[in-house]
C-alpha cells in the first residue's frame, strides 16, 4: 500500500485540521506511522489478524503476537474513527484473539502474554501471567464493538477472579501489583458496566462494583513522601529505587480519566516532572539537541538494551508517550477551564512555565490570559518530545524500540508496531490540542 492512501485516510479521519505551529507535518507523519502499523498487520506467513510486535526474527526475536501491543495498537486505530480499512483490521484482530484466548485457556491461562503468529501459545519460559493483556484486549473490543462477546466475557471472568493477584508488569520483568495493570483492569470493568447497562444486561451492577473496588486499590500507589505515583507495590518494588516508571504516565494517557485520576491529577504531574528530570542526566544524547525535551526511557534503572543487558536507552514509545501526555494535559485543562496549584503540582507548573506570575495565586481560570499562555507552553512541550523522537527516528521514520543513549541512533527491535502506534497517538493528540488553542487565540 502506498503512502498516498494513508495520507488520504488521515485526512478523512481528522475531524480537525492538522495545521500546526510545530516543526513537523502531523498529517504526513501520521500517514507514515499508519503505514508502519499496517505493514506489521499484513506480515506474510502469519495467521490473519495476527499483529507482529516487530518483523525482527533474531537479536531480538519479536516475531510474535503480544496481546498488549496488539490491543493498544488496535485501540489507537479505532480512536481515529470508523473507516473500512481499520474496521477490517479490527475484525481480523478480534477473530485472531478468540483463537489465541482459547488456546491459552487450555494451556498457561487467559493472561498468556505472547503468541506464535499462527495463534498457538508461546510455549517457552516467560514472565507470565500478564493481567494487563486480557484487560486491554476486552476494553479495546468493547470500544470497537460495544458488545459483551464471548471474548470479552472470558477476559472479564478471569479478571474478576484475579484482578487483586500479583502479575508480571507490562515490561515483563517484575511480579507484583502494578499501577498500569490495575488501571487497565479498572477501565475495562468500567466500560463493560456501561455497555452492560446499555444492552440491559444484569452484569452491569457487578462490573461497576468491581470497577469501584479496583479504583480504590489504585489509591495505594500514591507515595505522598516523594510526591509520586509508584509503578509497583509488593515484593519487587525496590527494584526501582527511584519509584519512577513511564508506565504510570502511559496508564492515564492511554486509558483516560477516571473518578480519581486524570492527566492533570497532581501526583501524576509531579511524577511526570520527576521522570523527565531523572532522564536528562542519564542519557548523554539528551545534551545534544538540548533545546528539545529529553529522550525518555522505561525507568531510570533499566538495563535492557534491546537485545541484552548492557544498560538502558530511551524508548520511542516512552518519548512519544510524554509528548502525548503534555498535549492531553493542555486539552484536559482547557476543558476544565481552570488550573489549581497545590504543593504537589506546583513545581511541575513552575518548571514548564517559569514566567508564570503565581505569587499569592492558587488558581488560574480561562478568563486570565496567563491560563492560555500556560496551555500553549504545555502544548509546545508535548511537541518538543515529539521532535526529540523524530530527530532520532531517521528520515525514513522507521521507528525501532529504542534509540541509543550515546549516539542517538535507532536500536533494539526494528519497525516496532507499538512505536508506530505511540507516534500516531502523539501526532493526533497534539494536532487536536493545537486546534483547540488556535480557536481560543482567534477570539
Ligand atoms: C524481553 C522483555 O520483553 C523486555 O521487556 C525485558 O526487559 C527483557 N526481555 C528482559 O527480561
Ligand atoms: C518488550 C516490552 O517491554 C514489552 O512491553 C512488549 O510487550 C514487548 N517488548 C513486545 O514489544
Amino acid at each position: 500500500m502506498n503512502i498516498g492512501l494513508f495520507a488520504t485516510l488521515i485526512f478523512a479521519f481528522s475531524s480537525v485540521s492538522v495545521a500546526s505551529s510545530s516543526s513537523y507535518d502531523a498529517s504526513k507523519e501520521s500517514a507514515l506511522a499508519l503505514q508502519g502499523i499496517f505493514q506489521n498487520i499484513n506480515s506474510p506467513g502469519v495467521r490473519r489478524g495476527a499483529l507482529i510486535a516487530s518483523p525482527s526474527t533474531s537479536a531480538p526475536n519479536y516475531f510474535y503476537h503480544w496481546t498488549r501491543d496488539a490491543a493498544l495498537t488496535m485501540g489507537t486505530l479505532i480512536e481515529l474513527g470508523p473507516n473500512p480499512l481499520v474496521n477490517n483490521a479490527v475484525r481480523n484482530w478480534a477473530d485472531f484473539e478468540l483463537v489465541a484466548q482459547s488456546n491459552a485457556a487450555k494451556a498457561q491461562g487467559v493472561a498468556e502474554p505472547k503468541f506464535e503468529v499462527n495463534g498457538q501459545v508461546f510455549a517457552g519460559p516467560w514472565g507470565r501471567p500478564q493481567n494487563d493483556g486480557p484487560a486491554i484486549r476486552s476494553w479495546t473490543y468493547l470500544r470497537a464493538f460495544g458488545e459483551l462477546s464471548p471474548l470479552v466475557q472470558t477476559d472479564l471472568e478471569y479478571l474478576k477472579n484475579h484482578w487483586a493477584d500479583t502479575t508480571f508488569d507490562l515490561w515483563e520483568e517484575v511480579r507484583g501489583h502494578h499501577f498500569f495493570t490495575t488501571y487497565a483492569q479498572m477501565v475495562s470493568f468500567r466500560t463493560a458496566a456501561a455497555v452492560a447497562q446499555r444492552v440491559g444486561s444484569s452484569a452491569a451492577a457487578d462490573y461497576s462494583r468491581i470497577a469501584d473496588q479496583i479504583e480504590s486499590a489504585l489509591g495505594s500507589f500514591i507515595d505522598t513522601g516523594r510526591s509520586t505515583v509508584l509503578p509497583t507495590l509488593g515484593g519487587a518494588q525496590n527494584l526501582k529505587a527511584a519509584g519512577l516508571d513511564i508506565s504510570v504516565i502511559l496508564a492515564v494517557v492511554y486509558f483516560g480519566p477516571s473518578r480519581q485520576w486524570s492527566v492533570s491529577q497532581s501526583y501524576i504531574l509531579s511524577t511526570a516532572l520527576r521522570m523527565e528530570q531523572s532522564f536528562i542526566p542519564i542519557y548523554p544524547i539528551n545534551s545534544a539537541f538540548a533545546n528539545l525535551a529529553p529522550g525518555i526511557g522505561r525507568y531510570p534503572e533499566d538495563v535492557y538494551d534491546g537485545t541484552g543487558f548492557s544498560g538502558g536507552h530511551p524508548w520511542f514509545l516512552a518519548t512519544f508517550g510524554m509528548g502525548e501526555f503534555y498535549c492531553a494535559l493542555a486539552q484536559d485543562l482547557s476543558a476544565r477551564g481552570q488550573v489549581n496549584f497545590d504543593q504537589v503540582n506546583f513545581s511541575f507548573y513552575k518548571f514548564n512555565a517559569p514566567e508564570l506570575q503565581t505569587i499569592g495565586i492558587n488558581q488560574l481560570n480561562s478568563r486570565d490570559p496567563q491560563f492560555w499562555a500556560l496551555l500553549g507552553h504545555l502544548r509546545d512541550k508535548g511537541e518538543s518530545f515529539i521532535s526529540r523522537a523524530l530527530v532520532h527516528a531517521g528520515a525514513d521514520r522507521r521507528y525501532s524500540e529504542q534509540f541509543d543513549r550515546n549516539t542517538g541512533y535507532r536500536r533494539g527491535a526494528r519497525d516496532l508496531t507499538w512505536s508506530y502506534a505511540s507516534s500516531l497517538r502523539a501526532f493526533q493528540r497534539c494536532a487536536q490540542t493545537d486546534q483547540i488553542l488556535r480557536q481560543f487565540w482567534r477570539h
